[in-house]
């Protein structure tokens, strides 16, 4: 019999993400069959050091944050064939190492990874260098989709719905705001959303209802971002769908997000816990349809791969319907959106990662063809 499929599994990291991919990665680890696959976890500290370790997994759970990882224990699997220890590694030796650099022992990457320095091509580009086949979108379609400018400027250039938006330069609103709001109410009416370009999670967004609040949350994005989006605002209902696959992408049965408040803001993401999933979403069936088309439309366009969840915002008084965004690593559980929705087109959580790892391999050897 031929070897088990050696992950690796790769979280935390630099983002202010990094503990929802804590929990995402220990799921993960907990759903890959172990019939199947031998699990080599390796955390990123808050600090971006690397730490490969077997019992990262177990000391995860006790610890739930790498960067609090002693070094120098127990024999990894992989310490096992390179004949050391815990190994903590800046990220320029793991590419320094060359074949030697313990990622080469790896069959696939499973980069478990939220938010800038992470889900935004860096460390796609990282594993390009290095050579091994990795999990979810390529550095371009990474680096587009973390971008919430650059998502719309692929959405608009491939002819895909999106809302009215402007960019604001945090060095354009510094020297001149009083022009900075006069543009922008000369083309957006209230209310408006707007957003830091390179965040998630809604943290820095803000919805504003006149000129003082414009203001401030011009203020508040710019703290996080040099670049800010400026968007229409709606009566938005917010619907999702998962799509998976490489060149020939397949979406899931639409869900939708029912935020406990007003709109979907970090507190109701992350604090309030009382907002509601519906999986599928209660739409009509041209609407589901629409839905996934437009969501497969909007994964190509962003040339993505393995994985995309795709946000969509639909007008509940004119039924208009409007891309919102594309996370290139949703959240990751077997009870986040992104798996939810595949359970219920017919694909369970522990099926959805070995196409993971499928379309992972599939996709490294047809780069090297
Ligand atoms: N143009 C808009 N109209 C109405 N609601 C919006 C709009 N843009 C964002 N929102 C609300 O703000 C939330 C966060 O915005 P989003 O663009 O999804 O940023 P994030 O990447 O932080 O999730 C959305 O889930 C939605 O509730
Ligand atoms: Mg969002």
């Amino acid at each position: 019999m031929t070897h088990k499929v050696r992950v690796g599994v790769l979280f935390g990291g630099q983002s202010g993400e990094h503990e929802v991919s804590l929990v995402s990665a220990r799921a993960i680890m907990d759903g890959l069959d172990p019939e199947k696959y031998d699990i080599i976890p390796i955390g990123i500290t808050k600090q971006g050091r690397w730490i490969i370790a077997a019992d990262a997994h177990a000391r995860l759970l006790v610890q739930a944050d790498p960067s609090k990882l002693p070094g120098g224990s127990v024999g990894a699997t992989i310490a096992a064939s390179t004949g050391t220890g815990d190994q903590e590694m800046d990220p320029g030796t793991l590419i320094g190492a060359g074949e030697h650099s313990p990622l080469k022992m790896l069959d696939v990457i499973f980069p478990v990874l939220h938010g800038p320095m992470g889900e935004d091509g860096t460390v796609q580009g990282l594993l390009e260098l290095i050579g091994v086949p990795y999990v979810g979108c390529g550095v371009l379609a990474s680096a587009v989709g973390m971008d919430k400018a650059m998502t719309k400027v692929a959405f608009s250039g491939a002819g895909l719905p999106v809302l009215p938006w402007l960019l604001v330069r945090r060095r354009e609103w510094e020297h001149e705001p009083q022009r900075v709001l006069d543009w922008i109410e000369s083309r957006l009416h209230y209310p408006m959303f707007v957003k830091p370009a390179n965040l998630g999670s809604s943290v820095g967004v803000s919805k504003v209802t006149d000129r003082a609040t414009l203001e401030q949350g011009i203020a508040e994005a710019a703290s996080y971002d040099r670049r800010i989006i400026v968007e229409q605002g709606i009566p938005a209902r917010e619907i999702e769908v998962s799509v998976l696959g490489n060149d020939e992408p397949e979406a899931s049965v639409p869900g939708e997000v029912i935020p406990s408040g007003e709109w979907y803001d970090y507190a109701a993401k992350y604090l309030s816990g009382s907002s509601q999933i519906l999986i599928p979403a209660p739409i009509t069936l041209e609407l589901a349809a629409q839905v996934r088309t437009l969501a497969v439309q909007a994964f190509k366009a962003i040339d993505g791969a393995g994985l995309a969840r795709v946000d969509f915002l639909l007008n509940r008084e004119t039924g208009d319907l409007y891309l919102n965004e594309i996370n290139t690593m949703p959240g990751f559980t077997p009870v986040s959106m992104y798996a939810m929705m595949w359970d219920a087109s017919g694909l369970p959580y522990t099926h959805l990662l070995d196409r993971l790892i499928d379309l992972a391999l599939e996709r490294h050897a047809k780069g090297r063809a």
